[in-house]
């Protein structure tokens, strides 16, 4: 899997995650969310670690790369946020759905502007490569957040 390829099915598998989040009653929304955030941890680590350093390279990307990086950092925030809030809290479920919106704002800058730009640029060869090097950050540092390092 090319690297935008991978992000993609990242970015669907957590889209597929919102829509059951808001299918499903609040009772499940909790157990839902350690999912989501699990994903998105392990998901902002291979970009900001791996995929944003070496777009941050190319003039053209320089700006979306670093507006992305702001965007993590507001989500991290939230993901920190509402797993620090106790089960009653009225707050959750508003700050459960403002991370969501901010999110798919996110992709939709990530997919319709900055993956288009990187394909015109990047070879496939280069792209395949940073896959497999992403796929495998991936992999361990999973582990990692799983060994409770990620709460
Ligand atoms: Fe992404
Ligand atoms: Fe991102």
């Amino acid at each position: 899997m090319n690297a935008i390829e991978l992000l993609k099915t990242d970015h669907d598998k957590v889209s597929r995650l919102f829509q059951k989040v808001k299918a499903t009653e609040e009772s499940e929304h909790k157990t839902l969310f350690e999912q989501i955030r699990e994903e998105l941890e392990v998901h902002t680590h291979i970009e900001e670690t791996i995929f944003y350093p070496k777009m941050k390279d190319e003039k053209e990307l320089e700006d979306l790369v670093l507006e992305g990086i702001e965007e993590h950092h507001q989500v991290k925030m939230f993901l920190r946020e509402l797993a620090a809030l106790t089960d009653e809290s009225e707050k959750f479920e508003p700050k459960l759905k403002v991370l969501m919106e901010d999110v798919t704002h996110h992709v939709q800058e990530e997919e319709g502007e900055m993956f288009p730009l990187i394909e015109e640029i990047f070879d496939e060869t280069t792209l395949e490569n940073l896959g497999a090097e992403m796929e495998k950050e991936k992999q361990s540092f999973k582990k990692t957040y799983t060994a409770g390092a990620g709460k």
